[in-house]
Parts: C-alpha cells; sequence; structure tokens
C-alpha cells in the first residue's frame, strides 16, 4: 500500500516566525494518520527540524544542484539538505523550470543526487495552458516524467507531483476526470518503465489544493496525495487538508 502524503511547499516565504504555523500544526497533527512534508526555504530548515523535534512530521527542501560540492555560487546540494535534517527535496517544480530554464534532463540530474544523498526526490511534472488547450497534455506529461525521472526509481527515492502550470497558484483546478486521467497515465507510464516497483511510486496532484477541494481531489484514481503552495502557508488551512487526506 502507498502511505499517503501532504507535502506543503512554501516557496519564496517565510522567516522564523512563520515557524509559529509549523508549531500550529503539530500541535493539531501530533500523529498524523498520513505522511506530512513541509518545505520551507531552505533558511529555515535546521529550525523546522528543530521545531518538529521527533514528530512525524518530515522536513524538506525547495530544489537542490545535480553535484555533490563545488563552485556554484548561491545554490546548494543534496548532501547539505540532508545535513540541515531534510529528507525530501523537489526537483522541476514549474516556477524552478521557467524562472531558472531547467530542463528534463536537469531534473533527473537534480533526482539522482537526492538519491545519492538519501533524500526523497519529489519531481515535478505538468503542462501549461496552451498545451492543455492543444490536446498536448499526457505527451507533455509522458516526456518531462521519461526525461526527468532517473532509471532505477523506486517508491522509497521517488514521488511524482503531477502540477499543471496553469493551475499553479491561480484558483483553477482540472475537472477529476482529467486529473484521473493524467494519474492513470502516469501509473501506466511507471507500471511500464519501473515493473511492479512502479505500483509503489506515489503520484501528488498539486495547484491550487484547497480545504475545499481537497477530498474531492483525494477521492480521485491513483492520487496518494497533494503538494500544497498557497495553502500550506497557514496551519488552518494545510491542516484542513491533512484532515481530508487522513479520511480519504
Ligand atoms: P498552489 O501551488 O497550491 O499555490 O497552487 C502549488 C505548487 O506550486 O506546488
Amino acid at each position: 500500500m502507498r502511505r499517503k502524503l501532504a507535502a506543503g511547499n512554501w516557496k519564496m516565504n517565510g522567516t522564523g516566525d512563520t515557524l509559529a504555523e509549523l508549531a500550529a500544526l503539530l500541535r493539531a497533527h501530533p500523529e498524523p494518520g498520513c505522511e506530512v512534508l513541509i518545505c520551507p526555504p531552505a533558511t529555515l530548515i535546521s529550525r523546522a527540524c528543530a521545531a518538529v523535534g521527533a514528530a512525524p512530521i518530515r522536513i524538506g527542501g525547495q530544489d537542490c544542484h545535480m553535484a555533490e560540492a563545488g563552485a556554484h555560487t548561491g545554490d546548494i546540494s543534496a548532501r547539505m539538505l540532508a545535513d540541515a535534517g531534510a529528507s525530501h527535496v523537489i526537483v522541476g517544480h514549474s516556477e524552478r523550470r521557467a524562472d531558472h530554464g531547467e530542463s528534463d534532463a536537469m531534473v533527473r540530474a537534480k533526482a539522482q543526487a537526492a538519491r545519492g544523498a538519501g533524500l526523497v526526490a519529489v519531481i515535478c511534472v505538468g503542462e501549461s495552458g496552451a498545451e492543455r488547450d492543444s490536446g498536448a497534455t499526457l505527451e507533455v506529461i509522458g516526456r518531462q516524467l521519461f526525461g526527468s525521472t532517473p532509471d532505477g526509481a523506486t517508491g522509497n527515492s521517488t514521488v511524482i507531483a503531477y502540477e499543471p502550470v496553469w493551475a499553479i497558484g491561480s484558483g483553477r483546478t482540472p475537472t477529476l476526470a482529467q486529473i484521473a486521467e493524467v494519474h492513470d497515465f502516469i501509473r501506466s507510464e511507471l507500471l511500464g518503465r519501473f515493473g511492479a516497483e512502479g505500483t509503489q511510486i506515489r503520484i501528488l496532484y498539486g495547484g491550487s489544493v484547497k480545504p475545499v477541494n481537497a477530498a474531492g481531489i483525494f477521492a480521485t484514481s491513483n492520487v496518494d496525495g497533494a503538494l500544497v503552495g498557497g495553502a500550506s502557508l497557514t496551519a488552518a488551512d494545510f491542516g484542513a487538508i491533512v484532515n481530508a487526506l487522513e479520511n480519504a
């Protein structure tokens, strides 16, 4: 059985005082009935890990460099994230792909670096609005998935997040049938490439997940949880999404 995962991506939001939201989440969910992951900005990873302590909430990074170390000013390696206490790292988020020109090959190298450092890679894929409108969604997702996922991916090393670019931060989501179509497609691609291990890799939906739409999304075929941006910033909203996943 795949363990459900509620992942929060704080993006470039949060300073020390924001950890009060993490503390409130911990108080409301001391023993969550699903896996819970918060990816704060890198500056907060150590403090977030200290705040979580022995509680079963995981802390992750939002990106890592593909190299282990070296002359890459401003970048952070997977080993540095692990050293700071992270257990996961998001790679290939559409904002990284757009703002930093990250290609599928780069994302795959980052996912490999994450595995090398013992981190779970949360690999993001998603079509643009124009790609969906032109009927290219599955072709785009298939290409990104193949190009961004390393050989030998397992359920322990890898999570896939389907995040339609046009749904991120927009308040718009695909229909549940559209989400099911893409998630079922990703599952079949994973099975084709990784065999039985493909059943173990979790597939998250991301893009305007809110307390009001979470239950429907979590009841959708092959949805194993969510990657949540805006609604992960407050304990009230993210806690409601965790509740919905616990009850799914
Ligand atoms: P959103 O972001 O929930 O604010 O749409 C999701 C994401 O980018 O991971």
